[in-house]
């Protein structure tokens, strides 16, 4: 148990520190740079640092199911998910530089928060577990939609990225279900619809 402790929390530093890598080639590798005037720019700056925050909590949601999932199924399921997200972690982070951005600087504060939500859900057993998962990922994919619309029309680079990202959220919460996630009752996918609000209205400014 100690082992893993430490392999986690290495994990996490990694998380924070360094620089995600990916498999996949960019979804905005063929596209170019547009002109955006300083206003846009700085919006979707904003919007990217939210998607960013948002992948530093997968993270951390995810290593800490993990840790606690019963099943070697749902922890399969878990993994792959997680490998998705490490590569949007490091879609955003790059964007947000190409930009002239920096990542936001609460990441550790919700990723610390995120892996004991993670705990949490993974201590209720694996089709609870699932079930947050399955939730979380439905959540990110309409937010990252409502996205599509909020970023300028011209900034092509960055929508492609979160177009990406959407249709890979919307597939790890088909995979969730089909692994057996319980439905969340209502006031806990309300209770994490708030907490998500928390991170992206900060994450924006901070
Ligand atoms: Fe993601
Ligand atoms: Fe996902």
């Amino acid at each position: 148990m100690f082992d893993t402790l430490i392999t986690e929390f290495d994990k996490g530093l990694r998380t924070l520190f360094a620089p995600a890598q990916s498999q996949r080639p960019r979804p905005d590798a063929g596209l170019e740079e547009a002109e955006l005037s300083a206003a846009e720019k700085r919006h979707a700056i904003g919007l990217m640092r939210v998607n960013h925050c948002g992948e530093v909590c997968a993270q951390a949601l995810y290593q800490g199911q993990a840790l606690t999932a019963r099943n070697p199924a749902a922890r399969e399921a878990l993994q792959h998910a997680a490998f998705e997200e490490v590569e949007h972690l490091a879609w955003t982070e790059q964007r947000i530089r190409e930009l002239g951005g920096q990542p936001s600087l609460l990441g550790p504060l919700w990723y610390t928060g995120s892996l004991a939500i993670g705990v949490t859900a993974g201590l209720l057993g694996d089709k609870w577990n699932l079930g947050f998962l399955e939730e979380t990922e439905h959540q990110v994919g309409a937010h990252l939609d409502s996205h599509l619309t909020a970023l300028p029309a011209a900034d092509a680079k960055s929508r492609a990225i979160v177009s990406q990202m959407r249709d890979d959220e919307l597939r790890h919460a088909d995979m969730a279900h089909e692994y057996g996630a319980a439905s969340l009752p209502l006031p806990v996918k309300g209770l994490m619809k708030l907490t998500a609000k928390l991170m992206t209205v900060s994450s924006y400014r901070i």
